[in-house]
């Protein structure tokens, strides 16, 4: 008996070495007892380049890829059919080479929503929240905040224009960038959407002691594991949300779809996700 075609699927971006969708979706694969390969793929800036490797990968026989920077929006313009959220964020971060045509969706909505029923319960029917940032991530997260049932999202960033389009298109309240820490005495969450506290960037700054404390933190910065942000939160015993949460969950979705196996975001494939970035930071 000829044993059955390994499952192919991969993370697609420029750069995409740093990635750890392949970890993730390497120990789910491994849990399930599915064969399948999940890797990185190096695809140059273009719609060209990007178009031309998704033809390759399709004859090869994936199921379908992850989409990262700088191809999100070309992921959406080479699918035949897309889904709704994928339309609305305008950028896809999943496609499906289904028989009848690649399909475009984004699991960052689904990723953020799942974050938010881990801190704040299966729904919420009011409470507001603060945004910073208005790039691609932003989008998402303010798609599933909205979804999610908060009643008053405020948004920051530091050019105004993005803010406001963002602002008018999803119905959010504009606050200057400048004003953010006066937006924050009332609100139950606060995300930081922007790079701000990353490796390499400078630290967001931002007055955590006017967070009211029931309020929930969330960063989706994730190298470092614990931002500055975090860190002054939790010291003021505000509850945290770290970036490999939002990561783990918007994982799962593809996994479920090309894998065809469950998905589980715990504590273990955390920890085993912490362990890789020591591991990285250690080199
Ligand atoms: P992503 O798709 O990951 O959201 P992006 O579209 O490049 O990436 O967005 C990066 C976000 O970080 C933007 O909101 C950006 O603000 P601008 O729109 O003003 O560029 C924000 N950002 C980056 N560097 C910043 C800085 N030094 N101060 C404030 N915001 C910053």
């Amino acid at each position: 008996m000829t044993p059955a075609r390994p499952k192919l699927a991969g993370v697609v971006g420029w750069p995409v070495a740093h990635s750890l969708s392949p970890l993730i979706h390497t120990i789910w694969a491994a849990r399930a007892g599915i064969g399948g390969y999940y890797v990185p793929i190096a695809i140059p800036p273009g719609f060209d380049e990007f178009a031309r490797a998704m033809d390759s990968l399709i004859k090869l026989g994936f199921q379908g890829v992850n989409i990262t920077l700088p191809h999100k929006e070309h992921a959406l313009r080479y699918a035949a059919g897309a889904s709704d959220a994928a339309r609305k964020a305008q950028a896809a971060n999943m496609l499906t080479f289904r028989s009848e045509g690649p399909f475009a969706e984004n699991s960052d909505i689904e990723g953020f929503s799942n974050v938010l029923k881990e801190c704040f319960g299966p729904t919420r029917q009011n409470g507001s929240a603060l945004i910073l940032g208005a790039g691609g991530a932003a989008r998402g997260v303010a798609m599933a905040i909205k979804e999610y049932g908060f009643s008053e999202i405020y948004i920051a960033n530091r050019t105004r224009e993005k803010a406001q389009a963002m602002a008018s298109e999803f119905e959010l309240t504009l606050v200057k960038w400048e004003e953010r820490n006066d937006a924050l005495a009332h609100i139950d969450l606060l995300v930081n959407t922007t790079n701000l506290g990353m490796l390499g960037k400078p630290p967001l700054d931002i007055k955590t002691e006017h967070v009211p404390r029931q309020a929930v933190v969330a960063d989706i910065v994730y190298a470092p594991l614990e931002t500055k942000l975090l860190e002054a939160a939790r010291k003021r015993g505000r509850q945290t949300a770290n970036g490999l949460l939002m990561l783990m969950h918007q994982a799962a979705p593809g996994f479920r779809t090309w894998f065809g196996g469950a998905a589980l975001v715990d504590a273990e494939l955390h920890k085993a996700l912490v362990k890789e970035l020591a591991r990285r930071g250690a080199e």
